[in-house]
């Protein structure tokens, strides 16, 4: 990591001061602090300083030590330490901070960074000749299990090629940033495993888990809903937490068809049965009525990993890419948000064991191969994109929708 230093005198300006607005917002932010203790909105106001003139000046921090009434040398401190702050003037498009620490080196950092000297300057803190683009070398940002990652002003970009840094710069270069979706840039969801579950995998130790859970949720579960006798001695499989990465126990066939209780070697006292998660989906069957219109203005951005060939050998292949299933959760998800699920779809999917957008949106390419051609859809996960729109609705809802789509979701 470069030594962190002010600006130059040349290019540092004589005076600073917050425009009206941000003046009246830093007020507040002080406001927000007990007296005596204004100096805790130090980071905040450096964060607006830089925002409003586009990096951090000499003429900033001692400004802002005068606000808070705090020595300059621990403002000084703090522009200096973080390097979210930068200290000298920045490309105007974009200043790519490259992650070169140990995780995301190991991961091709180095590549990146060659990529940004190839295509901003040779040396860091140096603009390019339009003066838009600027880069450097940072420590640690946070995202290492997505390495290797950059920033550009607030957001991540993670899990890229040498190639996809190309194309973020030239999209950041033209002024279209904006189309870029932060995140992870390849088939995966925030950091859930790229492609398919790789970890508890396997059913046995999946039912352990499962018992765990279950022994620490079974008490209160039972309160909330009494069982019948029938049920005396069965879990409550709605009481399971809808962890992704656990499995149904015993997968549940589709046309009311259900298999007994997988032999693993559970407990007996906690024998989960899929027969209960068929009944429960008898009665979730959603009557609503309603347009299965694709969201066709969509990009199609998994449509091109599997040919229409892979998508059929796969199925009929390999039961393994079947998504992860998981018991009836006490609340599920209303799958029929998704443009492209009706009723007929949900309960499906619902026998299939899944119920929550977090299950969709975690979904690699095998596994929407196997759904696609287990509903007989020809495609249609792919062109209207159910992962993206799950993706979207498990981070904010409806609203979260909207603001990805344009448009209410159905
Ligand atoms: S090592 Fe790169 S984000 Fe942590």
């Amino acid at each position: 990591m470069s030594v962190r230093r002010l600006a130059d005198e040349a290019v540092q300006p004589a005076a600073f001061a917050f425009n009206q607005e941000n003046l009246e917002w830093a007020q507040r932010t002080i406001a927000k602090y007990p007296e005596g203790r204004e100096q805790s909105a130090v980071i905040p106001l450096l964060m607006r300083a830089q925002e409003q003139e586009g990096w951090v000046t000499r003429a900033a921090i001692e400004h802002i030590a005068q606000m808070l009434g705090m020595p300059l040398i621990r403002v000084l401190e703090v522009a200096t330490f973080y390097t979210q702050f930068q200290l000298a003037p920045v490309g105007t498009r974009a200043h790519v901070q490259v992650c070169g620490t140990t995780p995301c080196m190991l991961r091709g950092a180095r590549d990146l960074m060659e990529v940004c000297q190839h295509k901003i300057h040779p040396e860091p803190f140096h603009l390019n000749e339009e003066g838009t683009l600027s880069w450097e070398e940072v420590e640690c940002l946070g995202a290492c299990v997505n390495a290797p990652m950059i920033m550009i002003f607030k957001d991540t970009y993670e899990d890229l090629t040498p190639e996809r840094l190309e194309e973020i710069i030239d999209a950041f270069e033209a002024g279209k940033g904006d189309t870029i979706t932060p995140g992870p840039q390849i088939d995966r969801f925030t950091s859930a495993p790229a492609g398919k579950v790789t970890a508890l995998a396997n059913e046995a130790d999946v039912i352990k888990v499962q018992n765990v859970s279950l022994g620490a949720s079974r008490s209160s579960a039972r309160a909330a809903a009494p069982i019948s006798a029938s049920e005396a001695g069965r879990p409550r499989t709605d009481a399971i937490e809808t962890n992704p990465a656990i499995k149904s126990p015993s997968p549940v066939k589709v046309n009311g068809a259900t298999e007994a209780a997988a032999s693993v070697d559970a407990p007996a006292e906690n024998p989960v049965q899929a027969d209960r998660v068929s009944e429960e989906v008898e009665g979730s069957v959603r009557t609503r009525a309603h347009s299965e219109a694709p969201v066709t203005e969509q990009p199609e951005l998994r449509a091109a990993e599997l040919s229409k060939d892979e998508v059929a050998e796969i199925a009929a292949r390999n039961d393994d890419d079947r998504p992860v299933a998981i018991a009836r959760p006490a609340q599920p998800d209303n799958l029929q948000l998704i443009s492209g699920i009706g009723p007929k779809s949900e309960a499906i999917l619902n026998e299939l064991g899944i119920y929550t957008y977090m299950q969709i949106a975690a979904w690699g390419p095998k596994e929407r191969a196997w759904v696609d051609h287990h509903l007989r859809f020809s495609g249609r996960i792919e062109r209207e994109d159910w992962v993206k729109q799950a993706e979207a609705l498990a981070r904010g809802g409806e609203a979260e929708y909207e603001r990805v789509f344009g448009k209410k979701p159905r």
